[in-house]
């Protein structure tokens, strides 16, 4: 099916899984408040199917605003979906959830709970406020509901007489208004994901400011007294999303694989199961990923990418090399097995390494992110050794085509880093005495050359950028690749 305008950008397979997944999210919100509403012994007097339809109005609003925002300003989650899937999930749990708190008392909330979790899961910070400020419109949408039809007859919040009713209608306003301020708070205030003391100053910040705005809002209010004895219930309420926060992000970024600053620090770990075979199996292999690594982390940082998935991507860019570590010439010492087999039979073992790469990526289950930079760091490019050496072989009777990597050309910056960064390590390391001039004329062939190529047509990577990777890798070279002063007696 061909999609038009803006949806151009998805294929309908992933138009129709977003839209089915908000629509079960949609039902699961109107079955909790149904429930919800016939729980208690003062349960809502409308009829049911009253009910339903304003429930029905509320979701198709709420929800279909947020279908209709990820799909016009949220690309990549909507192409990607297990990210939608995941920030959906935690709005609907994190809605039900609010909504049965306030069996217990109306002013017992996670404020800004979406928002935490969505901080931490996201890489766009606009996520999580947008998802936090559905929640918290839908809660209040339900919640009031709820109040101003318990016994019947309609209640006025403005103006409307000072009891229990009419405080509990503007406990909700304010637990609202708290909720929504706090999920706007959290991003800002939520410079570092991977600093655990940082994330508990931003779960402490937010009970204060609740706590505050809570006081502030109940002076408004002519039954000071009351509202001010349920205060310790607010400060309760801002440490929940602080502790559900720690229980839900682990647990979505495994259950949905997804990319987050703590999952990716996880994966370079040194003793992530595969990253310990290739330091065993393939030593010059490893020892070039982290060499990559740190060049590609300090491209990203100069052109704003994400530096923890560079360098993630890096550490398992040629994950596939496990399969034949010794054809390989990082892992040689002395012989190679090369020169006992045809051109084209070695063309195919190092082509294999990208394939290979995505394979072992999917079966130890790493983010699709980190997998996509195996197939896609060489993309089509010629294996020329192995071409020349057929070519001298047949007279020069050789497709290029046969000794090509048959792989994906870079589809994100990210790989396109990685590619560059990859050939540069090796290139520098071959080269005799590396000096500014010649690594930059280097650089600027290697470069030129996977223009040429069309290697970059599938990605975003601008001219500036390229320009900003070659100068970073020039200013970086020196402090990876230098001498030392030799030993007293070492020449000999
Ligand atoms: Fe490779
Ligand atoms: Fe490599």
């Amino acid at each position: 099916m061909e999609l038009k305008g803006k949806f151009k950008k998805f294929t309908a397979k992933q138009l129709a899984r977003a839209v089915v997944e908000t629509l079960i999210c949609g039902a699961l919100v109107i079955v909790a408040s149904l429930i919800k509403f016939y729980l208690t012994g003062d349960s809502v007097k409308p009829a049911f199917w009253f009910n339903l339809i304003y429930l029905i109005i509320l979701v198709s609003a709420f929800y279909g605003g947020l279908l209709m925002y990820v799909m016009l300003t949220r690309t990549f989650i909507v192409q990607n979906n297990r990210y939608y899937l995941a920030f959906l999930v935690t709005l609907t749990a994190v809605f039900i959830i609010h909504l049965y708190l306030s069996l217990i008392s109306p002013l017992l909330i996670a404020p800004g709970l979406t928002s935490m979790i969505l901080v931490q899961l996201s890489r766009k910070k606009q996520d999580a406020f947008v998802f936090n400020l559905i929640e918290a419109g839908l809660s209040f949408c339900v919640l009031i509901y709820e109040a101003i039809t318990t016994d019947g007859s309609v209640y006025m919040l403005v103006g409307g007489e000072a009891d229990a009713l009419n405080l509990q209608m503007w406990l909700t306003v304010i637990i609202t208004v708290i909720n929504i301020g706090a999920g706007a708070v959290i991003p800002v205030a939520f410079k570092d994901k991977t600093n655990r003391l940082h994330y508990v100053l931003v779960g402490l910040l937010v009970t204060v400011a609740s706590a505050l705005s809570y006081v502030l809002m109940s002076l408004a209010y002519s039954d000071i007294t009351l509202a001010l004895g349920l205060f310790w219930l607010v400060l309760i309420s801002g440490i929940i999303p602080l502790i559900a926060a720690q229980f839900a992000v682990p647990l979505s970024e495994k259950i949905f694989n997804l990319v987050t600053d703590n999952r990716l620090i996880e994966l370079t770990d040194a003793r992530q199961p595969l990253l310990r075979r290739l330091a065993a199996e393939a030593p010059g292999t490893y020892s070039h990923s982290m060499a990559v690594a740190n060049f590609a982390e300090m491209c990203a940082v100069a052109i704003g990418e994400d530096p923890y998935l560079a360098r993630a991507a890096a550490y398992y860019h040629d994950i596939g090399k496990l399969s034949n570590p010794f054809y390989f010439s990082e892992n040689q010492a002395g012989y190679n097995p090369h020169d006992d087999i045809l051109p084209e039979v070695s063309a195919e073992i190092i082509r294999k390494h990208t394939t290979e790469g995505m394979r072992l990526c999917m079966e130890y289950k790493l983010p699709y992110e980190v997998a996509q930079v195996t197939v896609e760091h060489h993309g089509t490019l010629p294996i020329f050794v192995f071409y020349e050496r057929a070519k001298h072989l047949t007279d020069g009777e050789v497709d290029i085509r046969d000794y090509s990597y048959h792989g994906v050309n870079p589809t994100s910056r990210i790989s396109a880093i990685i590619m560059i960064c990859d050939s540069s390590e090796a290139a520098i390391r071959a080269m005799d005495r590396p000096d500014g001039e010649r690594v930059d004329r280097l650089l600027r062939s290697i470069i030129a050359d996977r223009i040429s190529k069309g290697q970059f047509d599938n990605c975003s990577i601008s001219l500036k950028d390229l320009d900003i990777i070659r100068k970073t890798i020039i200013n970086a070279y020196g402090g990876l690749f230098h001498t030392r002063v030799k030993y007293p007696g070492g020449e000999k």
